[in-house]
């Protein structure tokens, strides 16, 4: 078996390892490299307080994969830990047997047992990995990496950098709490940590230089969190890629950079600040409570070129284009929860008979339905090829980051007004009454999930399976 090859360099340095993959382009039956899912320790608040984590390859965030655009990527998965898991590869529109959902696309990986991933990735672009079992736990525990898919030619930053967010629920003793699966969460905003960290690390700072162009790729990898950073005027930027896929270059209207769970944005970021500069990104998702999330902190060298703040636009990857005029309508209607006004959730609509693994209490609905395991009969069966125009209605009082495996879609428009930048999405951040539009093009075959990213809430019913056949 191929050892894990951890090799620690450039933003590497910043707690994430890199697994090393040979050079495997095309071929098939290549020896796979051996990702280890295992418990470690590590410090997250840097004050040498130890807590355990699960990891991939001994790190939180796990091993960053790198690979290049049309390669295969095939990884031996060993399982380490005393309890069942499986990866899936958020965003790679690949094969369904390599998707990573237990029961459905494959047994889930025993204590001790492994499993070989083996997929081409046909989009360059941020990407990442995490299990689909105990969800709410194991990536709350820390089972998350990035996988960065390459363009075939690389675009022209100064530097191409990763920011992995996520939260963590610590207790006195640094430990994480074992409070997973507790109703309140998971009838509210899901279990939201004390802890925020970037890279494994908190507080954060990321190091700058004067002058450069820097492609920022951010991962939004909590359970359930969500982030709307606000950077100052030495860091203008432009979104490039939303959840891997190359758009226009654009600003985020209303200027904050929303980042819901499981989403990505690759920004271009323009570095313009003084060296020795010290300089803050905050976050405004509890508007009276401002948070700052990451110092950017600059070195004392001065930036030698004057900066144009020039949009850089990525290649397209090959996703197919939807065909609006023959498209079918169908819609996703999001209920559940606690609702304002009543105590315990007693008006919430449908079926509250049980969520996933059938021993969760349902408490959320998508059309009407909790979803029961992977055994429920399909909600949409799409035929392969067509296009189809979704309308997503949250009738909640909570955000839900829909999330579908093996396409994309694309957005048609937000509460009744055309997008201005259709961007391709895998994960789409829907705010509380709020609506939107997108466009699916079924061409992956096989019987994929959708479901909410605040894991809680899919836990407890907001997820439904969607066969494209
Ligand atoms: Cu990132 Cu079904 O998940
Ligand atoms: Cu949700």
């Amino acid at each position: 078996m191929t050892k894990l090859s951890l090799s620690r360099r450039g933003f590497l340095a910043s707690g994430a390892a890199l697994l090393t993959l040979p050079l495997l382009g095309g071929r098939v039956n290549a020896k796979p490299a051996a990702l280890e899912i295992l418990p470690s320790k590590t410090d997250l608040t840097g004050v040498g307080r130890m807590t355990d984590v699960l990891t991939y390859g001994g790190s939180v965030p796990g091993a960053v994969l790198r690979v290049k655009q049309g390669e295969r990527l095939t990884i031996e998965a060993i399982n380490r830990l005393s309890q069942e898991t499986t990866i899936h590869w958020h965003g790679i529109r690949l094969p369904n047997a390599m998707d990573g959902v237990p029961g459905l696309s494959q047994p889930a990986i025993e204590p001790g047992g492994s499993f070989t991933y083996d997929f081409i990735c046909p989009d360059a672009g941020t990407f990442w990995y995490h299990p689909h079992v105990n969800s709410a736990e194991q990536l709350a525990r820390g089972l998350f990496g990035a996988l960065i898919v390459e363009e075939t030619q690389a675009p022209l930053f100064d530097r191409d950098e990763l920011w992995v967010l996520n939260d963590w629920r610590l207790d006195e003793g640094a430990e994480l709490a074992n409070d997973f699966r507790d109703p309140f969460d998971q009838m509210h905003d899901g279990r939201i940590g004390n802890v925020v960290t970037l890279n494994g690390k908190a507080p954060a700072t990321w190091q700058a230089k004067a002058g450069e162009i820097v492609r920022l790729r951010l991962l939004n990898a909590s359970s359930a969190r969500i982030f709307a950073l606000a950077f100052d005027e030495k860091h203008p930027f432009f979104i490039i890629a939303t959840d891997g896929q190359p758009c226009r270059p654009h600003q985020p209207a209303g200027g904050l950079l929303w980042l819901g769970p499981g989403q990505r944005v690759d920004l271009q970021l323009f570095t313009l600040g003084d060296a020795s500069g010290r300089y803050s990104v905050v976050d405004h998702r509890n508007a009276n409570h401002p948070a700052p999330l990451v110092e950017i902190l600059y070195s004392n060298v001065p930036s030698t070129r004057m900066v144009t703040p020039a949009p850089i636009q990525l290649p397209p990857n090959p996703l197919t284009q939807p065909d609006l005029a023959s498209a079918e309508s169908l819609s996703l209607l999001l209920t559940g929860g606690m609702q304002h006004g009543s105590d315990m959730g007693s008006d919430m609509g449908g079926d509250m008979s049980g969520g996933e693994g059938h021993n969760m209490p349902g408490f959320w609905q998508i059309n009407g339905q909790t979803h029961q395991g992977h055994d429920d009969p399909p909600l949409w069966n799409l035929a392969l090829g067509k296009t189809y125009r979704i309308t997503m209605k949250n009738k909640s009082d909570f955000f839900h980051p829909m999330h579908i495996h093996g396409m994309h879609w694309k957005l048609l428009s937000e509460n009744g007004v055309a997008a201005s930048d259709k961007v391709w999405r895998d994960t789409l951040l829907i705010a509380p009454k709020a609506e939107a539009e997108v466009a699916l093009v079924a061409d992956n075959p096989g019987t994929w999930m959708l479901h909410c990213h605040v894991l809680d809430h899919q836990e407890t019913g907001m997820a439904a399976l969607v066969q494209v056949a």
